[in-house]
């Protein structure tokens, strides 16, 4: 008998078919039981009965506990009520563990005692749509880039320098030595796109932050593609085409997983580059206009992205903010003094921000002013001003957050349902 996955089971109707899984729910009716079955890949529902299951297999139904681990041999049978169109007519059933009660029960859980069970928590319905629609955000992006001509290069975690500001630098001890952990794959990026022309690294970013909020993580995980020879309208260009093509393939990919969510998906499907701009002043004036105060040369915070975030129905950008809100290796808008050449990406529908990104500074002189101002030490950056010595050319790339996007595409509210397992502020277990 074929050992099938459920996500393949159209394949096998009218065959018997053995699944190997897990018991998600089950409900007894008469002398009919019901089982629902998950194996990582769907759930489909196994009806038993004494006519045609074993006595052995059907006796023991009563007593498997949710997240009992079987396996189930039975008949594929298509069925139009079933949200995947078939069901299976259970033949027997093999336990091959069935021993404690499951924590997590159908009636709802505290938050907090759901991110404590988080091993757990990921086998829910929800949490397993939202992690499958990241690993195929994930591909998405990745193929995307490829197809670009893009070239896959790591960035070290372990570094001697902030890319982003020493507010929130996590640090280790490097066998005596002081070292950062990475906050961006950013300044490697920019060594590795001057040795292959277009490159891309992805991996995990580590911050300190110390703030609770929806958007924030302390370990995410970040794409990031630099180009040489490129200007900031080259990085917003990809950003767009990036973003549109992913959109799209999940809708087109991952459409049982966005309906297991509830997705409403009308304005996900009319997604389409290029997509709305403005300047930094600009977005300061609506945000003040929307109600959230905010002043001329602030950064947005929370309320302010979100407020914001709402009055668009597509992803939008905002550009050229002010040198003092951004990090060191900005470069500078020649047309407009105190701006950079930088931009945001921002999701609508209140998420904000999932993309920063700009071009970057490629003058030796600049760039040594920039670090001093900000009280950087200048030794530890010797090798990234060696790239302004040898051949510097400008060159642009941007960052986009792997759990911001899924958030948005899947329209949860707390990033923390994004990632397998979230690193937050006061959480590291488990
Ligand atoms: O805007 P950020 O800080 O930009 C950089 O790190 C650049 N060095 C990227 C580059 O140009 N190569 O971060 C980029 C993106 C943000 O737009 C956001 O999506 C995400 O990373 N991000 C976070 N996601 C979750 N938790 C956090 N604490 C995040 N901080 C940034
Ligand atoms: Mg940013």
């Amino acid at each position: 008998m074929d050992w099938v996955y459920i996500e393949d089971i159209k394949r096998f109707a009218g065959k018997e078919v053995e699944i190997k899984g897990w018991v998600y729910n089950k409900r007894s009716s008469g002398g009919i039981r019901f089982l629902l079955i998950r194996d990582g890949t769907g759930i489909i529902q196994g009806v038993a009965t004494e006519k045609d299951t074993t006595h052995e297999s059907f006796s023991m139904i009563d007593d498997l506990k949710r997240e009992a681990s079987i396996i189930v041999r039975g008949l594929v049978r298509e069925d139009s009520r079933s949200p995947i169109g078939f069901e299976l007519t259970v033949k027997s059933i093999e336990v091959i563990q069935n021993q404690k009660d499951y924590p997590i029960t159908p009636k709802s859980h505290g938050v907090d005692f759901l991110l404590q069970n988080r091993h757990l928590w990921i086998r829910s319905k929800l949490q397993w749509a939202v992690l499958r629609v990241r690993a195929e955000i994930i591909r998405a992006v990745e193929n995307y880039l490829w197809d670009k001509g893009f070239l896959k290069l790591d960035a070290p975690i372990f570094t001697p320098s902030a890319c982003e500001g020493t507010t929130t630098l996590f640090s280790a001890d490097y066998f005596g030595e002081k070292a950062y952990l990475s906050q961006s794959g950013q300044l490697y990026n920019e060594a590795t796109c001057m040795a292959f022309g277009r490159v891309y690294c992805f991996g995990p970013s580590l911050r300190a932050e110390k703030s609770k909020t929806r958007r924030h993580l302390t370990e995410f995980w970040q794409v990031e593609p630099e180009m040489a020879y490129a200007y900031l309208e080259d990085a917003i260009k990809l950003a767009e085409g990036m973003v549109e093509y992913t959109v799209h393939r999940v809708l087109a990919n991952r459409k049982r997983e966005l309906d297991v969510l509830e997705r409403d998906t009308n304005l996900l499907s009319s997604i389409s580059a290029p997509f709305p701009r403005i300047r930094y002043e600009e977005a300061v004036k609506r945000v003040n206009e929307l109600g959230e105060l905010m002043k001329l040369g602030e950064d947005f915070g929370a309320p302010q992205e979100t407020v914001l975030a709402e009055s668009y129905d597509s992803p939008f950008m905002i550009t050229h903010f002010p040198e003092d809100i951004k990090a060191f290796y900005m470069k500078k808008d020649l047309s407009t003094s105190g701006r950079t050449l930088s931009f945001d990406l921002l999701a609508p529908e209140g998420y904000g921000e999932i993309i920063g990104g700009g071009e970057r500074e490629f003058d030796v002189g600049e760039l040594k002013k920039n670090i001093e101002k900000r009280n950087l030490p200048m030794e530890a950056f010797k090798w990234y001003l060696d790239l302004r010595e040898y051949g510097s050319v400008p060159h642009a790339g941007f960052g986009l957050g792997i759990e911001r996007i899924v958030a948005w595409i899947c329209g949860v509210k707390h990033i923390r349902e994004t990632i397998p397992f979230p690193r937050m502020l006061g959480r590291i277990y488990p």
